[in-house]
């Protein structure tokens, strides 16, 4: 069975170092493998909750596409797109949440943190918090099973989301399944020591603490300036210096292989000076990263060809997307209005089953009919009329008005009739005239 592996990325700043490491690097090399069937996105209207400005919103999405292509992502082999270009993902948005409860909305991480900040400062619990960000994970519960992804590589602040997800999802198999599962039950793959890539001064690498290590911005010149930027500690050159727990070496852990590691890490311990570990520590980054940096540019002066790539990867998702919307839309009753040959059907089916009425005449002359049920049994006998129209007018009342026209025809029931079955064969026969 192929493992479907999905994440989006918010579009609302650039990619640093540790969203590289962390995120892109990981995914790309995931997508390579044998039996492996990945979904990136840009994860744009998740970004409108954040910003609402719309040039910035623009930059980002195009800033981190290029990134994606310019990292090496196989577009043949993946499906790459903007959230954006999938209207079915805010359809299923909707679909999802009706079955999902307010109460876990309530507990979700990223509102429970607005709620509180608020209270703490004194003000109303929902001041400027907008349903967007309430509604968050519901959205991105879309995302993931739009495209019944089974993993779904996140950072660990994102672990209570693909929880949501995997709720919802259970709810609406188990609301509107019928015995079949709509949706695969999603799981988060959370890479604890990459999550990890330390900022600057040690501190989880990130915007909010402006420790971070750019990835292309600022070309090679800010790569290395970044990095003159890392906090060490004092000790001179040439005085032996402890690897295990300097943010630098974790860093260079990062993009070096297990040789280069340990290389490095005698080296500190025989007295390498920090300005020296620094040039090793550039060097090792931007012999991986440099490359991408020519193609990113590349890309960034043709935004029309990253347009082209995302184009053709919207298609390819929503043909994916599309049927399984048309199904949900199905299960939960939004349906086309049809002729009602289904029904029709049921009606000719049934009328093979029916009981029969024959008409006939005796050699007396006169005109009698009866009642047969399907298996041939006799269930009712006329007596006999002198016209043929009179005895063909109490079998048409008898078929349109059942059992409460049996006590004025002239009519008797079959000797021997098990109780009820007379009656429940004039029924049928008036109900399915009625459903002609
Ligand atoms: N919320 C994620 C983040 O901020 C981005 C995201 C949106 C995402 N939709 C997703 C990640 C679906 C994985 C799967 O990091």
């Amino acid at each position: 069975m192929t493992l479907r592996v999905l994440t989006g990325i918010t579009t609302t700043g650039t990619l640093h170092l540790g969203n590289y490491v962390g995120a892109v690097r990981r995914a790309i090399a995931a997508s390579r493998e044998a039996g492996a069937e990945s979904y990136f996105f840009m994860a744009d209207y998740h970004a409108l909750i954040k910003c609402d400005e719309p040039g910035r919103i623009e930059a980002s999405r195009l800033q981190i596409a290029a990134t994606w292509l310019a990292a090496g992502l196989d577009t043949e082999r993946v499906t790459f797109y903007r959230q954006s270009d999938i209207p079915e993902i805010p359809e299923l948005t909707w679909l999802l949440t009706c079955v999902t409860s307010k109460g876990q909305m309530n507990r979700a991480h990223a509102y429970k943190g607005a709620v509180d900040a608020n209270l703490a400062a004194g003000e109303d619990a929902d001041a400027g918090i907008t349903m967007g960000l309430y509604s968050y994970p519901i959205l991105m519960a879309a995302d993931i099973l739009m495209f019944n992804a089974h993993r779904v590589p996140v950072g660990k602040d994102q672990a209570q989301h693909i929880e949501m997800a995997r709720d919802v999802a259970q709810r609406f198999n188990h609301l509107f399944g019928d015995g079949q599962d709509f949706f695969v039950l999603p799981e988060a793959s959370i890479d604890e020591e990459m999550e990890l890539l330390p900022g600057l001064d040690g501190r989880k690498m990130s915007k909010s603490y402006d420790n971070v290590i750019p990835l292309f911005e600022g070309g090679a010149k800010g790569l290395r300036e970044a990095i003159a930027r890392i906090v060490t500690d004092s000790r001179l050159p040439g005085e032996p210096k402890e690897p295990e727990g300097s943010h630098l070496v974790q860093i260079y852990d990062a993009f070096a292989s297990p040789a280069q590691r340990q290389a490095f890490r005698e080296a500190l311990r025989a007295g390498l000076a920090w300005g020296e570990a620094k040039q090793q520590l550039f060097e090792l980054i931007d012999a991986e990263i440099g490359p991408m940096r020519t193609r990113y540019e590349a890309l960034m002066a043709h935004p029309e060809q990253i347009e082209a790539v995302l184009m053709a990867g919207a298609a390819k998702a929503r043909a994916q997307a599309a049927p399984l919307l048309q199904r949900l839309r199905e299960a939960v009753g939004l349906r086309r209005f049809r002729p009602l040959a289904a029904p029709v059907q049921v009606a000719t089916k049934t009328k093979s089953a029916l009981p029969v009425f024959k008409q006939y005449r005796e050699d007396d002359g006169q005109f009698y009919f009866k009642l047969n049920a399907a298996d041939g049994e006799l269930l009712l006998q006329s007596r006999g009329f002198a016209q043929g129209r009179e005895a063909g007018q109490w079998v048409a009342r008898l078929k349109r008005e059942g059992t409460a026209a049996l006590a004025e025809a002239p009519v008797e029931r079959a000797a021997g009739l098990a109780a009820g079955a007379l009656e429940q064969a004039l029924d049928a026969l008036a109900a399915a005239a009625a459903a002609e």
